[in-house]
C-alpha cells in the first residue's frame, strides 16, 4: 500500500485521478455542492440530515431530528411516520417512474425477466396481501430464505408494506443457521423457493429448509411459501408449504400501505461479531430510508437513465442497501443477476454490461480479482461504453486492483469509487464522490455528515499517516437501530470498546487530505471473500464435532477471496481408529464446518497440534499462531495475555 502523501505531491506524480470534465458536468452534486453540504454538516449535522430527510415522503413528520437522550440508543426522526415501501414503490405509480423498468433480471441460463414499477408494485401488493392472509401483522417476523430472483425483491417490500420485519438469511447459509435464526426471530412466515442455479448446477433450496424445519422451535415458521424457480421435484408438505404462485393468484392488488413509526424495525440482517454467534444487526424505517435514498442519490450519482448493476445478493446489506432500497427510493432501475459471476465462461459480467447497457457497475474485490486472473481480453471482447461509475465495496481494493478495474472495465473513464461501510452503518460512511480527485486504494473522505476518525485505545485521535481504530463520533441515520434481543450486547460490542463513540472494529490510518485507507479488521473476524465470519464462530462449529478437542481459527491471506480460514486443532485421540489419517480427518472437519455454517466458510487448512496457545486464563493466542504461520516475529504478550 502507497504511503499517504499530500494531494499536491500526488498530482504532480500523477497517481492520483481528477474527474473528467464531463463526469463533473453532469454530476448531481458538482464541487461547490459538495462544499456546502461539509460546510453544512460541519456547521449543524442535524440540519443536514433534515434537509435529507425532506428529500422523501413522510406520513407525518419528526418531532426532532434525533433524540439522544438515551445514547447510545439513538432515535433517528421520532415522531415521524411513514413507511419505506410508500418511497420505494407506492408513490411511483404515481408519477412518470410508473411505467420505467424497477427490475431487470436475468437467470444463470439466460432467461430475463422485466417489472416496470407498476408490474413490480401488483406483484407486492399481492404477496402484502397474501401476508396479511396467512396472519402477518404489524411487526411480526418474516423469514427470506431466498436467492438473487425477481420474488425476493417482492418479498422485501411486501413484508415492509405490512409492518412487518423481514429477517434476510442468505442463502447460502446453512440449513443449522435458518434454523437458529428462525428459532430466534419466531418468523410466523418463512418465504423460500425451490432453488436456483449457480455454477451450472440446479440448487435445492428446499431441501436445506425442510432440515432447517426439522427442530425448529416451537411456533416458528407455521406456513413456508415456496417460490417456484427450478420446478425442481421437491417435498412439499401440506398444511405448512404453499406455492408462491398459487397464493398470489387468489389475492387482490392492491393492498393499504402500513403507516410506521421512524424507528419501528425494518429488518434483521445475521452477521459475524467476536463471540460464537452471530448476532441481528436490526434497521428501522425512517433513519435506514434517509441514509440509503440520501447516499445513492449523491454518492452514485444517480440519471434518470441509469441501470444499477450490483453484484451483491440481496442477502447481504450491500444487496439491501445499493442493489434495492436506495436504487428504488430514487426511482432507478437495478439489474439483478441469479448466477455465479464466471458462468459460463469468465466474461459474463461484461456480457451482462454489454447486454443490458449497465451505467454503474457496484462490485467487491474478490470479483475484481477473479476477472483480473482470467484476463482483460474477456472485458476487452465487450462493448462496455455505457458504464459511467464504478463502485467497490466490503474488502480493500488494492492499489493493483484499482488500475485494474478503472482501466479494463472502466476503460480509463469512470470514477472508482470504494466505498466503505457496514452491516451495521446500513449506509456508505468513507467514500469518494464521482467528482472527487481519487486515491487507488483509499476509501476517500468521510461522507458529509460522517464524523469519522482514527484514534488510539483511549480514544485520542492519532495524527495524519498512522494506524489506529476506525471510529464515528456521532450518531447517522442509516445506523442500526440494535441488535435484535440484546440491548447490552449492542452497548458492549460498538459502545463500550472506546467510551463515547462507534467502535467499528477496523484499523485505518487517515493521511493529510483526510483520505482514509483501510488496513484490516482490529478485531478476530475474518473477511473471506467479502463475507465477515467469526473465528469463534468457526471455532464453535469446529468443537461440535466428535474428534475436535479444542481448536483455533486464524485467517490467511488468498490471491483471491483475500482471505482464507486456517483452523489449528488439538484431536480427540479417537479419531485414530476411526480414520485412516489426517489427511481424512482434515477434509471431514472441512465438509463439517461448511455444513454448519455454509459454503462461505472456506478453511483452507487444517493442522493439528498438541496443545494451543493461550493466555494464563485459558484464552487462544490467535495472533501467536498467526505471526508463526506467516513467519513473522512472534509478538510480545502484552501485561494481559502474559
Ligand atoms: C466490514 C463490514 C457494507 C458492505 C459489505 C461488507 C470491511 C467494508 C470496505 C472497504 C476495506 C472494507 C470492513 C468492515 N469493509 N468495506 N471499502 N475497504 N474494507 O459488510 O459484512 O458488514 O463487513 O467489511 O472490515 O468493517 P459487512
Amino acid at each position: 500500500m502507497p504511503t499517504p502523501a499530500t494531494l499536491d505531491a500526488l498530482l504532480v506524480e500523477e497517481r492520483v485521478f481528477r474527474p473528467a470534465p464531463a463526469t463533473v458536468i453532469e454530476a448531481n452534486v458538482k464541487p461547490a455542492d459538495l462544499a456546502e453540504a461539509y460546510r453544512l454538516a460541519e456547521a449543524d449535522p442535524l440540519a443536514f440530515w433534515e434537509k435529507a430527510a425532506l428529500e422523501l415522503e413522510w406520513h407525518r413528520k419528526w418531532d426532532a431530528v434525533l433524540d439522544a437522550s438515551n445514547a447510545p440508543f439513538h432515535r433517528w426522526f421520532p415522531g415521524a411516520r411513514g413507511n419505506i415501501v410508500h418511497n420505494a414503490l407506492d408513490r411511483h405509480v404515481h408519477i412518470w417512474t410508473k411505467n420505467k423498468l424497477a427490475l431487470i433480471w436475468e437467470g444463470e441460463a439466460g432467461d430475463c425477466r422485466k417489472f416496470t414499477y407498476f408490474e413490480l408494485y401488483r406483484e407486492v401488493n399481492r404477496l402484502a396481501c397474501a401476508l396479511r392472509a396467512l396472519g402477518v401483522s404489524r411487526g411480526d417476523r418474516v423469514c427470506l430464505y431466498l436467492p438473487p430472483i425477481p420474488e425476493t425483491v417482492v418479498a422485501m417490500l411486501a413484508a415492509a408494506k405490512v409492518g412487518a420485519v423481514h429477517v434476510f438469511v442468505f442463502a447460502g447459509y446453512s440449513a443449522k443457521f435458518l434454523r437458529e435464526r428462525l428459532s430466534d426471530s419466531r418468523a410466523k412466515v418463512l418465504v423460500t423457493a425451490d432453488g436456483f442455479y449457480r455454477g451450472g448446477r440446479c440448487i435445492n433450496l428446499k431441501a436445506v429448509v425442510d432440515e432447517a424445519l426439522d427442530g425448529v422451535a416451537g411456533d416458528a415458521a407455521e406456513t413456508v411459501v415456496v417460490v417456484r424457480r427450478t420446478g425442481a421435484d421437491i417435498d412439499m408438505r401440506e398444511p405448512r408449504d404453499l406455492y408462491y404462485h398459487d397464493l398470489l393468484r387468489q389475492e387482490s392488488p392492491e393492498a393499504a400501505t402500513e403507516i410506521m413509526e421512524a424507528g419501528d424495525p425494518l429488518f434483521w440482517l445475521p452477521t459475524s461479531g467476536t463471540t460464537g454467534r452471530p448476532k441481528s444487526i436490526v434497521h428501522g424505517h425512517g433513519g435506514y430510508m434517509v441514509g440509503a435514498h440520501h447516499t445513492f442519490r449523491t454518492v452514485f450519482d444517480i440519471k434518470p437513465t441509469d441501470i444499477h448493476f450490483c453484484t451483491a445478493d440481496p442477502g447481504w446489506i450491500t444487496g439491501h442497501t445499493y442493489g434495492v432500497f436506495g436504487p428504488l427510493l430514487t426511482g432507478a432501475s437495478v439489474f439483478l443477476y441469479e448466477g455465479h459471476p464466471l458462468y459460463p465462461q469468465a466474461d459474463r459480467l461484461p456480457s451482462i454490461i454489454e447486454r443490458y447497457g449497465a451505467t454503474i457497475f457496484y462490485t467487491t474485490p474478490t470479483l475484481i480479482r477473479m476477472l483480473m486472473r482470467y484476463g482483460p481480453q474477456y472485458p476487452k471482447k465487450r462493448d462496455l461504453s455505457t458504464l459511467r461509475l464504478l463502485g467497490s465495496v466490503g474488502e480493500t481494493l488494492s492499489p493493483e486492483a484499482w488500475m485494474w478495474f478503472y482501466k479494463h472495465i472502466g476503460r480509463s473513464n469512470c470514477p472508482v469509487l470504494d466505498t466503505w461501510w457496514q452491516t451495521e452503518t446500513g449506509m456508505a460512511m468513507l467514500s469518494p464522490m464521482p467528482i472527487s480527485v481519487l486515491k487507488p486504494g483509499s476509501v476517500g473522505k468521510a461522507l458529509p455528515g460522517v464524523a469519522a476518525a482514527v484514534v488510539d485505545g483511549q480514544g485520542h485521535s492519532v495524527p495524519p499517516g498512522q494506524g489506529g481504530f476506525l471510529v464515528l463520533k456521532t450518531p447517522w441515520p442509516g445506523m442500526l437501530t440494535g441488535l435484535a434481543g440484546d440491548e447490552a450486547g449492542y452497548k458492549e460490542a460498538y459502545w463500550d470498546k472506546i467510551p463515547g463513540v462507534y467502535f467499528a472494529g477496523d484499523v485505518a490510518r487517515r493521511d493529510e487530505d483526510g483520505y482514509f485507507w483501510i488496513q484490516g479488521r482490529a478485531d478476530d473476524v475474518l473477511n473471506i471473500a467479502g463475507h465477515r465470519l467469526g473465528t469463534a464462530e468457526i471455532e464453535a462449529a469446529l468443537c461440535a464435532h466428535r474428534f475436535v478437542a479444542e481448536a483455533a481459527v486464524i485467517g490467511v491471506p488468498d490471491k483471491i477471496k483475500g482471505e482464507v480460514a486456517k483452523a489449528f486443532v488439538v484431536a480427540d485421540p479417537a479419531w485414530v481408529s476411526a480414520l485412516p489419517d489426517a489427511d481424512a480427518l482434515a477434509s471431514q472437519l472441512r465438509e463439517h464446518v461448511r455444513r454448519e455454517l455454509g459454503p462461505i466458510a472456506v478453511i483452507r487448512a487444517v493442522e493439528l497440534r498438541q496443545s494451543l496457545p493461550r493466555t494464563r486464563s485459558g484464552k487462544i493466542l490467535r495472533r501467536v499462531l498467526k505471526a508463526e504461520e506467516l513467519g513473522e516475529p512472534v509478538p510480545p504478550l502484552s501485561g494481559e495475555e502474559a
